[in-house]
């Protein structure tokens, strides 16, 4: 349980500067284009776009790591690209990605329905140059307003947990640019982990406490980390109709029987383990006046507790998409 206030999206009197050792660290300006530029800041490259600064990094161990969730979502969900009962096959629909990352998935989706037109947009220019010819991806920051001129027939966001810090205005343009009978998919998988199995009466306290200590950090550049409820309430107040909440139970660790399982929950470890640093060192820093070597002794231990190297009785831990 969190016990993290939630963050005013219509307050905008939340600092996002903090009292940390941020200005111990230089930032270096690594390219530009129209907007666009890279710092470097605790020895990771994060993406500048206008008066976005992004608390997570895009750097190349960034890019390894989401190309790894993306194949361990697809794992999740059965080797399918989403859930939402859209039909793509009549020709000229319309695809986005929103906070595409690398654009796997929109590459995925566009060889899959090579009659539809797939857009992926970032604030993050990560994307590969060499792409199916029904795909484009634009810079573009989804919280400025959309100016597309025709409506989309599927809208999907994935993992923008702790990135937005509008939900409310997000949602909204997606259904003004939605066709009629369109659909949105908004997929997070959660940072907050339970124990799971008998083993396991409590689960891991270092584990949990990373969730908390996150929420903190990221409420004080006025994002939420859990998102899944919330978007649940924005969706239907936004007037959206048939909608489903699905939860998909993701193992933490190669505990699981189940072959299918266990291979996802190996993923899920080795891709947590890198997640961590990318996840914490700014908004930490930044965000709870921490500095990264604090940081990284923590993560240490968050990462001993993963591994159940902490003597500690073997826990069995999951989290939900
Ligand atoms: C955790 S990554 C997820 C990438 C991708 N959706 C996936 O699941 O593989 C979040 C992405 O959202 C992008 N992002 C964050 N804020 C954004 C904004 N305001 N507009 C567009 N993209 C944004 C980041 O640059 C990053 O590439």
């Amino acid at each position: 349980m969190t016990t993290t206030p939630e963050p005013n999206e219509a307050d905008s009197a939340y600092g996002g500067d903090g009292d940390g050792d941020s200005d111990r660290h230089s930032t270096v300006s690594l390219g530009s284009r129209e907007g666009l530029c890279f710092t470097e800041e605790y020895g990771r490259r994060y993406a500048v776009f206008g008066e976005n600064d992004c608390l997570f990094p895009s750097d190349e161990q960034e890019k390894v790591r989401l190309d790894l969730f993306s194949h361990m979502i697809e794992q999740v969900l059965g080797k399918r690209l989403h859930c939402a009962p859209v039909h793509l096959s009549a020709g000229n629909e319309r695809v986005l990605d929103v906070g595409t990352g690398t654009g796997i998935w929109a590459i995925k989706m566009a060889d899959l329905h090579p009659t539809c037109l797939v857009t992926g947009v970032d604030i993050s220019e990560i994307q590969p140059v060499w792409v199916p010819p029904n795909l484009g991806f634009e810079l573009f920051d989804v919280e400025s307003p959309w100016t597309w001129s025709h409506p989309y027939t599927f809208i999907f966001a994935r993992q923008l947990g702790g990135s937005i810090v509008n939900w409310s205005g997000l949602v909204r343009q997606c259904y003004g640019n939605l066709e009629p009978g369109g659909w949105v998919e908004i997929q997070q998988l959660d940072l907050e982990h339970y124990a799971e199995g008998p083993l396991a009466p409590q689960a891991g306290s270092r584990v949990r406490e990373l969730c908390d200590l996150l929420s903190l950090a990221l409420f004080s550049f006025r994002r939420r980390l859990g998102v899944a409820g919330h978007v649940e309430d924005l969706l239907r107040r936004h007037g959206f109709q048939n909608i489903v909440h699905g939860r998909i139970k993701v193992p933490l660790g190669n505990w699981p029987k189940d072959p299918k399982y266990k291979e996802i929950g190996s993923l899920r470890q080795w891709e947590l383990e890198r997640a961590l640093e990318a996840l914490t060192l700014k908004p930490f820093c930044k965000g709870l006046g921490w500095t990264p070597e604090k940081v990284r002794a923590f993560l240490d231990e968050v990462r001993s507790e993963i591994r159940n190297k902490n003597g500690q009785e073997k826990v069995h831990l999951t989290s939900t998409l």
